[in-house]
């Protein structure tokens, strides 16, 4: 199948299972339960959790176990982006084509809202642990670990990115930068994957390996976009990043230099995904596919 079909089946099948998540009640916080699924229902490309469904279907089939930790990796990326855009961090007021959760609703509710799908994901994964079989329980904790070492580094990585907002920035800490608040994530979806699978650990980490350099790739080509994209294909503002003083490869490198790392550490991933033969196919259109993306 080509590329661009399985991503937009795959988007379906985890729209639809985290639809089951969404809380309907009417109750007190029935706005702020709102806000949730405002942000989460928005549009977003559901990348991490199809990258830990298809790493998962290198080694095995029944890729339907993994659901939890595909709908806890989603919530907990739509949980950064809400706090991204918050007026503290990068004071944006567009994503998905929609006004920011802040603009929509209101700061206190954004907050709340990105805190309560942070804990949505914990409690989806700890009621998936509690109606696990004994024999599954040490790889799905050890694929939550993973995830929990990478919203760590995600953290870190907004952090490293806010502090050095209007600094000069060497390339050591804005590659540390990139790969911590971007990649870390996308590295953790591949791992969950290969590791719910009970792929061998010589495969993991030649498929960490590929996903460290797709999520360095990810964030250039986010940067890339931020500079010279269409707003209204990305549904998120172009042209600010300057102007906020904020440290990416084109502000660094400048816009040729920066696409030509891109393409470098494209071609490297693309070799490591051909060491999985006819299996890595998907992994090698993924990795040029995230080099050329426009949204
Ligand atoms: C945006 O990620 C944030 C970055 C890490 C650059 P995506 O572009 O994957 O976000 P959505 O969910 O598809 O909008
Ligand atoms: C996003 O970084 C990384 C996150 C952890 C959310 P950016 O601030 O560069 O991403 P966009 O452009 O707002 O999506
Ligand atoms: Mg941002
Ligand atoms: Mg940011």
């Amino acid at each position: 199948m080509e590329l661009k079909e399985t991503i937009k089946e795959y988007q379906i099948i985890v729209n639809q299972e985290l639809e089951r998540y969404r809380k309907k009640e009417d109750c007190p916080e029935k706005v702020l339960n709102e806000a949730m699924a405002y942000s989460l229902m928005a549009g977003g490309k559901r990348l991490r959790p199809i990258l830990l469904l298809q790493t998962y279907q290198i080694f095995k089939e029944d890729y339907q176990k993994c659901f939890p930790f595909a709908v806890a990796i989603e919530m907990i990326h739509n949980f950064s982006l809400i706090h991204d855009d918050l007026p503290a961090i990068d004071n944006d007021d567009f994503r998905h084509g929609k006004p920011t959760n802040h603009k929509m609703f209101n700061e206190p509710t954004a907050i709340l809202a990105g805190d309560a799908l942070l804990n949505g994901a914990y409690q989806v994964i700890s009621k998936d642990l509690q109606n696990s079989p004994k024999e599954d329980l040490p790889f799905k904790i050890q694929a939550f670990a993973e995830l929990t070492y990478a919203i760590d580094r995600v953290i870190a990585g907004e952090y490293v990115d806010t502090e050095y907002e209007g600094k000069e920035i060497s390339s050591e800490y804005l590659e540390y930068m990139h790969k911590n608040k971007t990649g870390e994530f996308i590295k953790a979806a591949v791992k969950m994957g290969a590791i719910l699978a009970k792929a061998k650990e010589e495969e993991i980490s030649r498929l960490a390996s590929y996903a460290e350099r797709i999520g360095l790739t990810f964030q250039i080509r986010d940067d890339i976009l931020s500079e010279i994209g269409d707003k209204d294909i990305l549904g998120k503002p172009v042209g600010n990043d300057k102007e906020k003083g904020k440290c990416t490869y084109v502000t660094k490198y400048g816009l040729e230099k920066a696409e030509q790392i891109l393409e470098e550490i494209t071609d490297q991933a693309v070799e490591i995904a051909k060491t999985f033969g006819e299996k890595g196919k998907f992994f090698e259109d993924f990795a040029i596919y995230i080099k050329n993306r426009n949204k």
